[in-house]
């Protein structure tokens, strides 16, 4: 069974992204297709960048990034939970994301976003850098209102209508994490009989 990972992609005080992710979790605990885990970022403790070597070279020098690379590598899918911060992702979820490269590579992504404008500017730059990492990225994400959502712009109240949309983007993310696994398979099949 595929393995997908909810990553919390904000790891400020106060943050509004723990519940939404948990939400997120909930609903796709009751799957029985897959199987989810709640990773947080901010428990990684990552500085901004400072590996030597770039991370397509796979030469991962310091603790904390062979930590947060054998956490990425156990998934064959991500949902990322991002905020918008400045029409973009979080720093913190950019800042992650490039700590590691083949660890995403030929793996299935979806989003959920939370901003104003439900985090669509910010799901629309992650789905360029996922495309960098050879990230498969579904079209259905969720897109929650920081105004209609919210109350009083903190406490996590989602419409209802959120989770068909949920719903889909985890069926759309479960398939294709099952088409990049047998993908993966495939080509280390292919590397075994070339060597
Ligand atoms: C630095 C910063 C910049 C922000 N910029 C935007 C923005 O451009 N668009 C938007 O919709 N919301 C913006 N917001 C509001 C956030 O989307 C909102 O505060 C959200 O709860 C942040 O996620 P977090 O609580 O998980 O950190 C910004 C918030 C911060 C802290």
């Amino acid at each position: 069974m595929v393995k997908i990972a909810v990553v919390v992609g904000s790891t400020r005080p106060g943050r509004n992204g723990e519940a939404v992710a948990r939400w997120v979790h909930d609903l796709a605990g009751k799957r029985t297709d897959a199987r989810f885990e709640l990773v947080d970022i901010a428990t990684y403790e990552l500085p901004l960048l400072d590996e030597p070597v770039p991370p397509s070279m796979g030469r991962y020098g310091k603790e904390h990034t062979q930590r947060w690379a054998a956490k990425v590598a156990e998934f064959d899918g991500y949902v990322f939970v991002t905020p918008e911060y400045n029409h973009g992702p979080s720093a913190a979820l950019k800042n992650a994301l490039d700590y590691l490269f083949a660890e995403w590579n030929n793996k299935a992504a979806g989003f959920v976003g939370y901003g104003s404008v439900g985090g669509t500017r910010a799901v629309e730059q992650l789905r360029l850098v996922a495309a960098e990492l050879q990230m498969a990225t579904v079209r259905t994400q969720v897109a929650l209102s920081l105004f209609t959502d919210f109350e009083n712009l903190s406490t996590f109240r989602p419409g209802d209508q959120h989770e068909m949309a949920l719903t889909t983007m985890l069926d759309q993310l479960v398939s294709w994490s099952q088409a990049m696994k047998s993908l993966r398979d495939s080509s280390r099949m292919a590397t075994v009989y070339q060597s």
